[in-house]
């Protein structure tokens, strides 16, 4: 039985506090946020902190989850690490590539330290057909990619936690808190990118440092290119589509279903995520396997989970992508 604790007691820390509470493997020892106010909220048998250094002091913990603003990600997993502790870390890995380099550096000096990532939709039922299908070789290699994110979020989403819009405790808008796992798939699923050409903008009228809507074309490494577009300036949340072009087929997830697109314009359905109930139904339903798959990881000893330096090339996109989006030429990534 493994001992957990998550800290940072909001929007997304009830995903991982239920998938930790559906596991007969862990228990939830303790939980930890600075606004004492969360206490009344705590689940029940777990213990309370507002400290985290006391906790990971007091509590024998195996695994921390980090559920905090992104600018604790980086020196609260090493804090905990450092004690001996394994992390489960929210995404993005870090604030920027700097910071994400010098995260990856850590867990290669820490090995008996497992630090997974939670970048759940590589998890997803569509993506992980789609991840197989591709890497069979049966349809050539991939020519083209794109993905789309269509979001909302309303001035409130910024006032309530005001960390959401400012460049040092967020590290960027869109791109790094909502189209991470986009970016992602888009690596994941189409290879390494070699360079980026991108437009970023604020077309909400709300009073944030950070962007909220971006174009990039991406250029593969392997020679495929790429469209990525992104916004928080959507009229709802739409779910994420992303496509991709192989040499002999070419395949769409679009509401959480992978089809086969056919040359006479119909389409075959593949597979389909399982699907989150309520309104949050675009963060993806993989958070409860991945985390399943970590904490089996740490039993077995295998390095089977999705580690920090597998997280690296997320963070690189999108400084690339800001980068050109300020100079506006072509990026390396
Ligand atoms: N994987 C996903 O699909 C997904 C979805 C939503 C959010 N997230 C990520 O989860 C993380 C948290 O996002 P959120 O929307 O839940 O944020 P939030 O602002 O709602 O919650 C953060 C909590 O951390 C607490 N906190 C701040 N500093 C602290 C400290 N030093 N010690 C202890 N607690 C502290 C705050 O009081 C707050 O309750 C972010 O990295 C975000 O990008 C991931």
């Amino acid at each position: 039985m493994k001992r957990a604790a998550v800290i940072g007691l909001g929007d997304i820390s009830g995903t991982h506090i239920s998938a930790i509470r559906n596991n007969p493997n862990i228990t939830l020892a303790a939980v930890c946020d600075t606004d004492e106010a969360k206490r009344a909220e705590a689940p029940e048998g777990a213990a309370f902190y507002t400290d985290y250094g006391e906790m990971l002091e007091r509590e024998r913990l195996d695994v921390v989850h980090i559920c905090l603003p992104h600018y604790l990600h980086v020196p609260v997993s090493e804090a905990a690490a450092e004690k001996g502790v394994h992390v489960f870390c929210e995404k993005p890995m870090a604030l920027n590539s700097r910071e994400a380099e010098q995260f990856a550096a850590f867990e290669e000096a820490h090995p008996d330290i497992h630090m997974g990532i939670c970048l759940q939709n590589r998890y997803n039922n569509s993506v992980e057909v789609l991840k197989s299908l591709i890497d069979s070789g049966k349809y050539g290699r991939v020519t083209g990619t794109r993905g789309l994110v269509a979001w909302c979020r309303p001035r409130e989403y910024y006032e309530k936690k005001p960390w959401r819009g400012r460049w040092a405790t967020a590290g960027g808008g869109c791109l790094i808190n909502q189209a991470v796992h986009t970016l992602d798939l888009l690596y994941f699923l189409g290879g390494p990118v070699a360079s980026v050409k991108a437009s970023v903008s604020r077309m909400l009228d709300y009073d944030i440092e950070v962007e909220d809507t971006v174009t990039a074309r991406l250029d593969y490494a392997g020679g495929a290119c790429g469209l990525f577009m992104a916004t928080n300036a959507n009229y709802r949340n739409e779910s994420v589509q992303i496509r991709v072009q192989l040499e002999k087929g070419e395949f769409i997830i679009m509401d959480n279903t992978l089809f086969q697109l056919k040359e006479d314009g119909s389409r075959e359905k593949l597979a389909e995520d399982k699907r989150l109930p309520g309104a949050k139904f675009y963060y993806g339903s993989s958070h409860e396997k991945l985390i399943a798959g970590f904490y089996e990881a740490l039993e077995t000893g295998s390095s089977d989970y999705l580690h920090v330096r597998d997280a690296l090339m997320s963070i690189r996109l999108i400084d690339a992508i800001q980068e050109s989006g300020r100079s506006g030429k072509t990026v390396r990534v």
